[in-house]
């Protein structure tokens, strides 16, 4: 089965780039000239999802906005003969569906993709997670949904982080099954450096099927006292099988300030329009450090 919809969570508090996410959502932090998300919604469509659904919080209207339509200032630049400004403020929505709703409280990534249970239906389905950005030949969501069709079982996009960064993430214990491909034994959310399996952790990426929901409403509160996906993952493999795959690219926790930078500085170099001027710059900024 072919996974044509994708859930993007865009409900937390960005606490991480405050007073900045004070009245912008998180998600509109733009690298270079683009909102970040727009970068998820750009991976999900290059990879053929048909239907996104993004999941929102109060506070957040500026994400819908953002994929609606701009009659007055497309006229303007219409108007103007400003044809690639033109092209660039419609191509935002015109790649896919783009739904939303509201996550009403805030009770964790869990109950966020809980949400997105009737949008789903009874198809396998995409999670994408905003704070992770990879840069990739093949777009990364559809490396997974690839190794869906070819397993027809849950896959987690992974890579390793280093032993020192695994209590930052959703770390698995897995045995290698062919190539980059794992078959998952156990997962754990946010572990202490000496109790985590492994130092592979989930980056952001999933293609998930429906029998979570089941195991989502299910889970209580774990770490953190939200209700993570993870947990519920790890209950959805006692009934399927679940896999690890090992995915190619280079991702930015976009979710810190290093990571943030970082993206900030590569993407800008890989822009033909700015590459010149701008290494030029940095170039005297390390002469001078
Ligand atoms: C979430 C997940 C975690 C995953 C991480 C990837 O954590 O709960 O399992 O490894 O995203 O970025 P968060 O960063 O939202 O705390």
């Amino acid at each position: 089965m072919k996974v044509t919809k994708a859930v993007i969570p865009a409900a937390g508090f960005g606490t991480r780039f405050l007073p900045a996410t004070k009245s912008v959502p998180k998600e509109m932090l733009p690298i270079v000239d683009k909102p970040t998300i727009q970068y998820i919604v750009e991976e999900a469509a290059s990879a053929g999802i048909k239907d996104l659904l993004i999941i929102t919080s109060r506070g957040k209207d500026a994400i819908v906005n953002h994929f609606d339509k701009a009659y007055e200032l497309e006229a303007v630049l219409e108007r103007d003969g400003k044809d690639e400004m033109l092209r660039a403020v419609r191509e935002v929505s015109d790649k896919t569906n783009i739904h939303f709703t509201r996550q009403r409280e805030q009770k964790g990534l869990g109950h966020a993709v809980l949400c997105a249970k009737s949008f789903v239906g009874n198809e396998p389905f995409a999670v994408m997670l905003g704070d992770d950005v990879v840069v990739s030949e093949k777009p990364c969501i559809g490396q997974l949904t690839e190794q869906y069709e070819r397993y027809g079982a849950t896959v987690l996009g992974v890579q390793r982080v280093g032993m020192e960064h695994v209590s930052k993430y959703g770390i698995v214990d897995c045995e290698n099954v062919e190539g980059r491909m794992y078959a998952l034994k156990g997962m754990v959310e946010k572990p202490k450096k000496e109790d985590a399996p492994s130092d592979i952790a989930v980056l952001g990426r999933y293609v998930i099927t429906p029998a979570i929901f089941d195991c989502l409403e299910r889970t209580p509160k774990g770490a953190g006292g939200e209700i993570q996906l993870t947990d519920a993952l790890v209950m959805l493999s006692e009934y399927e099988k679940i896999y690890a795959y090992d995915f190619v690219g280079k991702r930015y926790d976009i979710g810190s300030k290093q990571g943030f930078l970082r993206a900030t500085v590569d993407f800008a170099l890989a822009r033909e329009d700015l590459k010149d001027e701008f290494s030029e710059y940095l170039r005297e900024i390390v002469k001078t450090m």
